[in-house]
């Protein structure tokens, strides 16, 4: 299913800023030639502006991703950290993220991130249960996400955002036919949000489907 129309797709990356740098542009050139089989897993630039945005908008010190692989969107949320802030940036891919800490380094943004190597709910779990999380950003296996939601929420300070990416599946979550587990939690957390009396939130045809979570 076609979210949004294909003629629209370039009209959309060229209509955002900041355009991909050199930087940005090398790691997806480096990512498709290295796993071409797994380049759909990379955001696009327009998802990262998007990224870096809300970033600058929560004015974030302490943001926290879910699902780092080569590093795209980790370079994008570090870009829009406050002086003096952190990305916690969680994965379980040593492989993966050797090339996100290249990439950190030659954006000069390795100082402000921290990679958590593991289960990305035991590294949350570990992290304070103190409400001091300005900004988060989940693009991880799709069944984690129910439990990845609630360990952030309940850390986000009000004010703070997360942003969940796939949340509409290619269309497959209102396709009663499609029952796979990815799927069901995808909907599962999708309806969990919209019930949430703790935030005030909004699902965004970007791309493959970003919902915009603001804790109360
Ligand atoms: C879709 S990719 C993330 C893409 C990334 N946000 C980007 O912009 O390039 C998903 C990542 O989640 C990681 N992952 C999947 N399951 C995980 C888990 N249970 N704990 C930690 N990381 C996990 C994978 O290793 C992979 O790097």
């Amino acid at each position: 299913m076609h979210i949004v129309h294909p003629d629209l797709d370039t009209y959309l990356l060229e209509h955002c800023s900041p355009a991909a740098d050199d930087v940005l542009r090398d790691l997806a050139e480096e990512t498709r030639q290295a796993v071409p089989d797994l380049t759909s897993m990379q955001i696009t630039q327009d998802e990262g502006a998007f990224l870096t945005l809300l970033t600058q908008l929560t004015g974030a010190r302490l943001a926290v991703e879910v699902g780092t692989f080569t590093g795209y969107s980790s370079l994008c949320i570090a870009r829009g950290l406050a002086d003096g802030g952190k990305l916690i940036a969680c994965d379980r891919s040593e492989e993966w993220t050797a090339t996100a800490r290249r990439y950190w380094e030659r954006a000069g943004v390795a100082d402000r991130v921290e990679l958590r190597l593991g289960p990305a709910l035991e590294t949350l779990r570990s992290l304070p249960r103190e409400e001091n999380v300005d900004f988060a950003f989940i693009d991880a296996d799709k069944g984690g996400y129910p439990d990845y939601y609630e360990e952030l929420v309940t850390r986000l300070r009000p004010g703070g955002v997360i942003a969940l990416d796939n949340v509409l599946q290619g269309g497959s979550v209102v396709d009663e036919t499609e029952q796979s587990e990815p799927v069901k939690a995808i909907r599962a957390v999708n309806d969990a949000i919209a019930a949430d009396v703790r935030v005030t939130s909004v699902m965004l045809p970007l791309r493959d489907g970003v919902t915009v979570v603001r804790k109360r």
